[in-house]
């Protein structure tokens, strides 16, 4: 048996298409169940967090995964392999500001709101700067509209969320997307069912391109 691990959402709205192109499909309530058998016999899939994909993965819990890149990042990849871009799911992850936001006093320490503080630390010592890092879970955009951050670090895509909050993309950090992330153990002790999942899903990679 592989366990897949996916998580609710983009991952899974991106992935399921994938798997239906595979002629794999849930055999189960995948809205309710947290552990759902698939029409093959030796796949199941698992449905968590996303940021929890990695855990499960580099532990065993499932054999295999798909997560962004940017989870993958902040997470820091121990114990996982990732062998395959799945190009779904894509998007980037990028500094933004307020528009005509007025320029920070000299020697200011820069205020980061952001759910990514490894990759933003990463990123701004990258550029000698010690940045002062507040830690978010979502609806990043409202930070620097009530003074909480400078800026913020997040994912965007069309752009329009930033837009909508009259902020402006000014750094692009990294390109974005879900990746397949498999257990390193599993690698060698399920090698041949994993390397034909691999197949199978490299197949559909090529197919959607
Ligand atoms: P949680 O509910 O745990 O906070 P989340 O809101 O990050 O999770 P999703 O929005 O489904 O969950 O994002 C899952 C992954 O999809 C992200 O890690 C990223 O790789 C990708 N992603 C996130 N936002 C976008 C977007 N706007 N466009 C395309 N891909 C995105
Ligand atoms: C993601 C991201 C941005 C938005 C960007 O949020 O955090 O807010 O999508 O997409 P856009 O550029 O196409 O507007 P999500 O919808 O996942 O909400 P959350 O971060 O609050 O979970």
């Amino acid at each position: 048996m592989i366990t897949l691990a996916l998580s609710k959402g983009r991952i899974l709205e991106d992935t399921l298409p994938m798997l239906k192109a595979m002629g794999v499909e849930p055999a189960g309530d995948i809205g309710r169940l947290l552990r759902v058998p698939t029409t093959e016999p030796d796949l199941q899939l698992v449905i968590i967090r996303p940021a929890d994909v990695p855990t499960y993965v580099a532990y065993g819990a499932a054999d295999i995964g798909v997560t962004g890149k940017d989870v993958l990042m902040e997470h820091g990849g121990e114990g996982l392999y990732e062998p395959l871009d799945l190009k779904i799911a894509g998007c980037r992850l990028s500094v933004a500001q307020v528009r005509d936001a007025p320029a920070l006093p000299p020697h200011h320490r820069l205020r980061v709101a952001t759910k990514y503080p490894a990759i933003t630390q990463a990123h701004f010592a990258q550029r000698d700067m010690q940045v002062e890092m507040i830690k978010l879970y979502g609806s990043m955009e409202l930070a620097p509209l009530v003074g909480l951050a400078d800026v913020i670090v997040d994912l965007v895509d069309t752009g329009n969320t930033l837009k909508a909050n009259g902020l402006i993309e000014t750094e692009i950090i990294t390109h974005i997307t879900a990746r397949m992330v498999v257990n390193k153990a599993a690698m060698k002790t399920k090698h041949a069912a994993i390397k034909h999942w691999l197949a199978r899903f490299a197949e559909a990679v090529e197919a959607r391109a």
